[in-house]
C-alpha cells in the first residue's frame, strides 16, 4: 500500500494504535493520497486486463477524493472503464432524483465526470417494496460476490463508529440489509433535510461481513469532530458499539487521518507517554494543564510523585523540579487572563497577550453568520466597545439558510400591515407575499428557496444582527454585511470559495486598516461554513501581508457555538461578571430566529445562548480548577500568526 509506504512514524511510536493510521497536514493532502491509492490499482488491474472493484461512500468526508479523481481522469487520462463501484449505502425510502439521495451525490460528484459505463455503478435502490429488499440484499452481495469480492472499500466513520450505516450493534457477520438508523445519525443528516422529522429512519447498508472481505479498506477521518471515535476505534477495544474498531481484524486496511481527527491517539495527545520527546513550553504546559486537570489538582499542587506516575519524569530530569514548573506554568496561565482585550493602555504589556499601543485600536470582528459574534464572544466584543476602541463587525454571509419558512412569512405579512397603516403603496409587497405563500405552501422537502423567500430570509437575519451591533453600541458605519457569494446556494452544500469572496474582504481589510481582526476558528466541520469564510480571511491576509498597516495587525481566532479551545492552547482569557454574562444573553437574544426551535439544532438540544454560556463557564471552572481565579465565566482566544 503506497500510503504506509507516505508514513515515518515508527511501530514502537503507534504501539497504542492497532489499526495502522497514517496522518496528513490536510484533508486536501489526505484525499489525494486516497486518490492516488485507488488510481495505482486501477491501472494496475488495467494492466492485468482485470477489472478493479471498488467499493464506495458517501456524505462529506469522501467529496475531495472524488473531486481529485474526476481531475486524475480529466487531466491524467485516468481511465474508469474498468472499474465496476459498489456504493455502501442509501437512505430508505429515497427517490434517486432527491437532493439528498446518494444516487444524485455519486452522479453529481463522480460518475457523470469520469467514463466508468453506466451499467458498472451500483447504488442499493431507495425505491423499493420493502417485501422485496431482502431479496435485493441477496442479489447485490452475490453480484459483489460473483466479481471475487471488493477490491477496495473506502469508508468514512459516524461520530457513533458506525462504518456503511452498519450502527453500534451491528454484529461482525452481519449482511446487506435494512437498518434503522441511529439517532445520532439521524441528527447528523438532519441537516440535509431540513430538520430531524423530514430525516428518514431507515436505510439499505453493505453488511459488516462483506465490508470486512474487502481485500484493502481505506478509512478516511476529518476534523477534530471526530477525533473522539477514531481513538475509540484504533486504541478501545474491539466491540459491536464501535462498529468501525472491527477493522482492527482487517489484515489490509488503513485509517487516513488529518491534524483534528487523530489529535486524541495517545501519540498525538500525549507524545511523552508514546516516546522521547523534545520538551518545548507548548508541550509542556499542555502536559502541566493535563495532568492537573485529570487529577483534579491545582497546578501548584502537583508533586514530584505526580509526574512520575504519570510518565513524565523525563520533564524533571530535562526541566527542574516539579516546584519550579509548577510556577512556570501558573504564571503563564496567569498571563492569559485579562480584562483589557484590546490591550491595556499606561500599563506594562510584556506579560499581558495584547500590546497597550495604541492605545484606541481598529477592530474587525468577523462573523461567519449573523449571530456568531455575539454568541462566541459577546462579552469580549463589548468590551473592546466600551474600553473606546473602534469596533466594526462584518457578517460574512447571509445566513439565510436558516431561518424557519413560516418566519419569513410573518415578516412579509408585517411589511403588508406596515404598509398599509402607513399609506404606502402595497402592491408590490402583496405580490411578492402571495408568491412566496404559494411556493412555500407546495414547498418539497429541501427544496431550493425561490429568489423572493431566500432575501427576506436574509432581511430578517440582517435586521437581526444590526439590533445585536445597536444593542452593543456600534454605529452604522460600524457594522458591515459581506454577504460573500460562496454561500448563496440557497442549500445547505455551498460553493468553493472564490475571487469575489477574497476580493470583499480584502476591500474591507483596505478600508479599516484593522490593529485586531477577530474570526472564527471553528474547525470542527471541515467543510462547513466557519471553515470556508476563515480560508477566505486566511488568502485575504496572505495577499495584504506586505501592506504597511498589516505589521500591526494581530488575527485572534475565537470559537464558540460548536467547540471550545483546549485550555493549554488559551492565549487569551476574557473573564466576566455575573452581569456580563446577561448582557451578553440579552445581545444573543436579539436573533430571535435562531431562539426556540432553530432550522440547525445540530446534536445538541440547548438553545445557543445556552450553550455559550455552558462553554464559557466552562472555561472559567477550568482555570479555578487549575488554582486561579474564579470567574463566572471567560471568552477564549488563540493567536494566529499569519
Ligand atoms: C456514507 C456512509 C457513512 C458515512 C459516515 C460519515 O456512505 O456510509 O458511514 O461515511 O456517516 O459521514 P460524513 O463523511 O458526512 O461525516
Amino acid at each position: 500500500m503506497i500510503i504506509s509506504k507516505i508514513d515515518k512514524v515508527t511501530s514502537f511510536e503507534k504501539r497504542f494504535e492497532k489499526i495502522n493510521t497514517v496522518i496528513f497536514e490536510s484533508s486536501e493532502v489526505a484525499s489525494k493520497a486516497a486518490a492516488a491509492e485507488i488510481a495505482t490499482l486501477i491501472k494496475k488491474k488495467q494492466k492485468a486486463n482485470e477489472m478493479c472493484v471498488l467499493g464506495l461512500a458517501t456524505g462529506s468526508t469522501p467529496k475531495r477524493l472524488y473531486a481529485e479523481l474526476v481531475r486524475l481522469h480529466k487531466e491524467e487520462n485516468l481511465s474508469f472503464k474498468n472499474v465496476i463501484a459498489f456504493n455502501l449505502d442509501e437512505y430508505y425510502p429515497m427517490e434517486p432524483d432527491a437532493i439528498q439521495s446518494y444516487v444524485r451525490f455519486m452522479k453529481e460528484l463522480l460518475f457523470n465526470h469520469v467514463d466508468i459505463e453506466p451499467g458498472n455503478y451500483h447504488i442499493p435502490d431507495g425505491t423499493l417494496e420493502k417485501k422485496d429488499i431482502a431479496d435485493y440484499c441477496k442479489e447485490y452481495e452475490a453480484k459483489i460476490d460473483a466479481l471475487g469480492g471488493i477490491d477496495l472499500q473506502i469508508l468514512g466513520i459516524g461520530g457513533n463508529g458506525h462504518i456503511g450505516f452498519n450502527e453500534s450493534g451491528s454484529l461482525p457477520n452481519s449482511k446487506t440489509r435494512l437498518v434503522t438508523l441511529d439517532h445520532i445519525t439521524r441528527v447528523a443528516a438532519s441537516k440535509d433535510f431540513q430538520g430531524l422529522y423530514n430525516t428518514p429512519k431507515t436505510a439499505i447498508t453493505l453488511g459488516i461481513k462483506q465490508i470486512m472481505q474487502a481485500k484493502q479498506v481505506i478509512l478516511m477521518a476529518w476534523g477534530e469532530g471526530k477525533s473522539s471515535i477514531i481513538k475509540a476505534s484504533v486504541e478501545g477495544p474491539i466491540t459491536e458499539q464501535v462498529p468501525a474498531s472491527y477493522l482492527q481484524e482487517h489484515p489490509n486496511s488503513v485509517f487516513i487521518l488529518d491534524n483534528g481527527s487523530s489529535s486524541k491517539l495517545t501519540r498525538v495527545s500525549t507524545p511523552w507517554i508514546v516516546e522521547k520527546v523534545e520538551w518545548n513550553e507548548k508541550m509542556i504546559k499542555k502536559a502541566v494543564v493535563g495532568l492537573a486537570l485529570r487529577l483534579e489538582k491545582p497546578v501548584l499542587m502537583l508533586t514530584e510523585a505526580d509526574y512520575i506516575e504519570n510518565g513524565m519524569s523525563d520533564l524533571l530530569t530535562e526541566v527542574g523540579d516539579a516546584y519550579d514548573i509548577n510556577i512556570r506554568i501558573f504564571n503563564k496561565l496567569q498571563h492569559t487572563i485579562t480584562g483589557w482585550p484590546g490591550g491595556k493602555p499606561n500599563a506594562d504589556d510584556s506579560n499581558r497577550p495584547e500590546r497597550a499601543n495604541p492605545a484606541k485600536k481598529r477592530v474587525l470582528i468577523f462573523s461567519p453568520h449573523p449571530d456568531d459574534d455575539i454568541i462566541s464572544m459577546g462579552g469580549t466584543f463589548m468590551r473592546l466597545q466600551n474600553q473606546g476602541h473602534e469596533v466594526h463587525v462584518a457578517y460574512q454571509t447571509s445566513g439565510n439558510i436558516a431561518v424557519a419558512d413560516d418566519e419569513a412569512l410573518r415578516f412579509s405579512d408585517f411589511v403588508i400591515d406596515y404598509n398599509r397603516s402607513f399609506g404606502l403603496d402595497n402592491r408590490k409587497s402583496i405580490e411578492i407575499y402571495k408568491k412566496a405563500t404559494e411556493f412555500i405552501k407546495n414547498k418539497k422537502t429541501s427544496e431550493i428557496d425561490i429568489e423572493e423567500v431566500r432575501n427576506i430570509k436574509g432581511l430578517i437575519r440582517r435586521s437581526e444582527a444590526r439590533a445585536t451591533s445597536y444593542y452593543v453600541g456600534l454605529t452604522d458605519e460600524q457594522i458591515h454585511f459581506n454577504d460573500l457569494p460562496f454561500y448563496e446556494t440557497g442549500t445547505i452544500e455551498k460553493n468553493p470559495p472564490g475571487e469575489e469572496d477574497i476580493k470583499i474582504t480584502m476591500d474591507l481589510i483596505e478600508k479599516i486598516k484593522p490593529h485586531q481582526i477577530y474570526a472564527a476558528g471553528d474547525l470542527a466541520d471541515p467543510h462547513g461554513t466557519h471553515k470556508v469564510c476563515l480560508d477566505i480571511i486566511f488568502e485575504a491576509l496572505k495577499r495584504l501581508k506586505t501592506k504597511s498597516y498589516m505589521k500591526d495587525c494581530w488575527l485572534w481566532l475565537y470559537r464558540g457555538a460548536w467547540q471550545e479551545w483546549d485550555i493549554e492552547d488559551i492565549e487569551m482569557a476574557v473573564p466576566m461578571s455575573p452581569s456580563q454574562v446577561l448582557a451578553k444573553r440579552y445581545g444573543i437574544f436579539k436573533h430571535q430566529s435562531q431562539k426556540d426551535g432553530v432550522v440547525f439544532q445540530g446534536s445538541d438540544s440547548r438553545e445557543f445562548w445556552q450553550r455559550a454560556e455552558d462553554r464559557n463557564k466552562e472555561t472559567a471552572t477550568k482555570y479555578d480548577e487549575l488554582g486561579l481565579a474564579h470567574y463566572a465565566a471567560m471568552e477564549a482566544f488563540v493567536r494566529y500568526h499569519f
